[in-house]
């Protein structure tokens, strides 16, 4: 197997920022949101020219089945890079699952539908590395040093879990608190120099990139500095106008039937005006199909609506319906036929937790040797 089992060249931290302007280690720090943004296309536009200078990682939490809101928001970024020739690792953050919840539930059936989703959306799994937060040893233990060159105040800092721990609506769990240093430990272990992310999980990034730096500052160099390729995608609104979810039942899954997607859109709620027109204020349920009928046609929201016309909210839920089967039907093809084969995730588990064991392995003992914990 070839991609997976080997570093990606290193950038180092001269390279990191511009290549052009201020080649120093200082310049690879990106402050703020409207830095990252005035440097995101001068990388996206890096990671085009050289894609095999760049690891990616990025992942799910496996709590349920995965939707269009996984698929639109980070799904088809991660295969268009992964085609393009940059290096891929999917993480199923599997203990991530327990970081606002008292149980971890059907996480073996996620996990395994999360890979046959993930390879019918086009993730290739000889060339990608696909694994299991749980199953790689030496990531784990990474929390350790991790956890102290962070301090309690960042943690509590960090917007994320601050919003996460809201929407638990629970007391805050030590493993939530660290889940920024989880995660940088995901993409650390794993050598991974790009991570592709949403706004929100920016300062995820921007903390992953501090621990890298801070234990480089303190034991030498071991970490390059991650780099995040913010990921421009539209949210992907439920049904009902809110955050798709599969627990508002407002998520179109991606596995689910041609006649279970007909059923659930059916189900949708709108509104009594006839005449359909884009207004995601006044009309989010309307406006939920016409985004979801956009995003899957490729076409613009008003133009669709434009067409519906006077066809009233049958119309534009008929429209919405094919034109989502339309788009998935070869996705959910591949899919069933992937899972004619019992063994089949377990195959692509096996193998990926092979590769990224023998690579967080390799970076444990760079961490030990830098400490000098080697005896
Ligand atoms: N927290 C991410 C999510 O909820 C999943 C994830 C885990 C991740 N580790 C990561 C994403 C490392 C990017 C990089 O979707």
């Amino acid at each position: 197997m070839s991609a997976g089992c080997t570093q990606p060249a290193r950038i180092t931290l001269s390279q990191c920022g511009s290549r052009t302007a201020l080649p120093n280690s200082r310049s690879c720090t990106v402050n703020s949101f409207t830095a990252t943004l005035a440097r995101n296309d001068q990388l996206a536009a890096e990671v085009a020219a050289h894609p095999e200078l760049f690891r990616i990682l990025t992942g799910e939490r496996p709590t349920g089945a995965l939707h269009l809101g996984h698929y639109f928001g980070t799904i088809a970024e991660r295969v268009r890079l992964h085609r393009h020739g940059v290096d891929t690792f999917v993480i199923l953050a599997d203990y991530q699952v327990i970081t606002d919840r008292d149980g971890i539930g059907q996480v073996r059936d996620h996990v395994h539908n999360a890979v046959l989703d993930y390879v019918a959306a086009g993730i290739d799994p000889e060339q990608a590395t696909i694994f299991t937060h749980s199953a790689v040893p030496a990531l784990n233990q990474l929390m350790l040093p991790f956890l102290s060159l962070v301090t309690e105040a960042e943690l509590h800092r960090n917007p994320t879990v601050k919003a996460e721990a809201a929407a638990s609506g629970r007391a805050l769990s030590g493993l939530l608190l660290t889940y920024p240093v989880h995660q940088a430990a995901d993409i650390l272990s794993a050598g991974a120099n790009l991570v592709p992310v949403g706004k929100d999980n920016l300062p995820h990034i921007e903390l992953a990139r501090v621990i890298a730096r801070r234990f480089n500052d303190r034991y030498g160099e071991v970490f390059p500095e991650p780099r995040a390729l913010l990921t421009t995608a539209p949210e992907v609104p439920g049904l009902d106008g809110r955050k798709m979810s599969k627990s508002y039942g407002n998520a179109i899954g991606l596995s689910m039937t041609a006649d279970e997607t007909a059923a659930l859109i059916r189900r949708a709620p709108t509104d009594s005006q006839r005449h359909i027109t884009f207004d995601p204020q006044q009309r989010p349920g309307v406006s939920a199909l016409l985004t979801t009928a956009a995003l899957t046609t490729g076409r613009d929201e008003h133009d669709i609506a434009a067409e519906i016309g006077d066809g009233g909210a049958s119309a534009l839920k008929r429209f919405t319906t094919d034109a989502v089967n339309e788009r998935f039907a070869e996705h959910r093809r591949i899919r069933g036929e992937l899972a004619l084969d019992a063994d089949f995730a377990s195959r692509v588990l096996r193998e990926g937790n092979r590769r990224v064991n023998e690579i967080a392995e390799h970076t444990l003992e760079q961490v030990r040797y830098a400490m000098g914990t080697v005896y």
